[in-house]
């Protein structure tokens, strides 16, 4: 049985395997710039980020209906079910949807249908033990594209508001895409519209970026946890108060590789950023793309790092602790209990 988890850094359109991009671009019509999967995965060779963006919002072209979405987000919870995931915190990006014209309730129609179908157990596969025993808590978190304006992440907000909590699935706001050149404060103002909506807020910021942008994100967004965050260790001064204020980073191991923030797996900063008090948690970012589901990413850091069974579990406390579950804090108890009873195998 896998550790329990919650997975907080989480692309549901980074979750589009090649055989489901496939079917979907059959389905709608769609001929992929690809013969066929193996050569679509042979095109995942990234040299950074913007590499991986272009392929990624090109791949994005299969998905028009609720249908496609619907069965990406299927897809995703099954496999996140099978690798202990017992909550998820899922990222979306209506921009690069709307710019195809594929429009937001779209989106979260499909979607939604999915999360749905996942919130509870699956009496059938509870009853046999089947893997995917576990129903999954979700919610969305809809992420504004960083290099587009400031003006268009506001236009979004408008879109959304039929489907923000607590009436609809959307409980937050992220930041995402081209790091480099797009600074937080360029998002001050929709950041300021989200929170009086009563909205959660997160950002990417120190995965290609600077630390300075991890201070902008919390000082001037507002944010509660910082999505990747890897280059606060540039700065002694900016860990000190991660730590003080307990701000949880959500790490993406398998990403990091990836996408050549660090070299090889044993480079990552993960144990040292562990031992300086820092609430780290690990998530699987775009799992299609960068190898591996939130299980292979522990697998991936244990085996890569050497981390020992306490670690792993305090990685597992952390995720719970860092959700946004005040709504429903007897749910956080149960997960967290779930974490402490774990045995882990020889
Ligand atoms: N960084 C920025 N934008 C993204 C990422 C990421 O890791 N994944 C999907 N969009
Ligand atoms: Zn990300």
């Amino acid at each position: 049985m896998p550790l329990p988890k919650a997975e907080l850094h989480l692309h549901i359109e980074g979750t589009l395997e090649p055989e489901l991009a496939f079917a979907l671009a059959a389905r709608n019509g769609i001929t992929l710039p690809y013969a066929d999967t193996d050569e679509l995965r042979k095109a995942y060779e990234f040299a950074d980020l913007q590499s991986f963006l272009n392929l990624y919002y090109g791949l994005m072209a299969v998905l028009r209906t609720e249908d496609d979405f619907a069965d990406l987000a299927d897809a995703y919870l099954a496999r996140a079910a099978a690798q202990g995931v017992r909550h998820a915190e899922i990222f979306f990006d209506p921009q690069a949807h709307l710019a195809r014209g594929v429009g937001i309730g779209t989106v979260v129609e499909g979607l939604g249908r999915a999360l749905d179908r996942w919130g509870s157990p699956r009496s059938s596969e509870a009853e046999s033990g089947g893997e995917a025993a576990h129903g999954i808590s979700t919610q969305l978190i809809m992420c504004f594209l960083r290099d587009e304006s400031a003006g268009s992440a506001l236009e979004t907000l408008e879109a959304a508001k039929p489907y923000l909590a607590p009436h609809g699935p959307i409980v937050g706001v992220g930041l995402d895409s081209a790091e480099v050149g797009h600074p937080p404060a360029k998002f001050r103002e929709v950041y300021e519209a989200a929170a009086a909506l009563g909205l959660r807020r997160v950002a990417h910021a120190g995965e290609e970026g600077p630390p300075a942008y991890i201070t902008e994100a919390l000082d001037v967004l507002g944010v509660e946890r910082i999505d990747h965050g890897l280059r606060c260790m540039e700065d002694p001064e900016l860990v000190a108060r991660l730590v003080r204020d307990q701000v949880p980073l959500t790490l993406c191991p398998l990403s990091n590789v990836r996408l050549r923030a660090v070299d090889v797996l044993a480079d990552h900063p993960l144990p040292a950023m562990l031992d300086a008090g820092l609430l780290c948690t690990v998530n699987s970012d775009d799992p299609a793309y960068f190898g591996g589901y939130a299980g292979d990413n522990f697998d991936a850091v244990r085996e890569a790092l050497g981390l020992a069974p306490e670690r792993l579990r305090e990685l597992a406390r952390n995720s719970f602790t860092a959700s946004f579950l005040e709504h429903d804090e007897e749910r956080r108890a149960r997960y967290l209990a779930e974490v402490e009873a774990y045995e882990f195998g020889a």
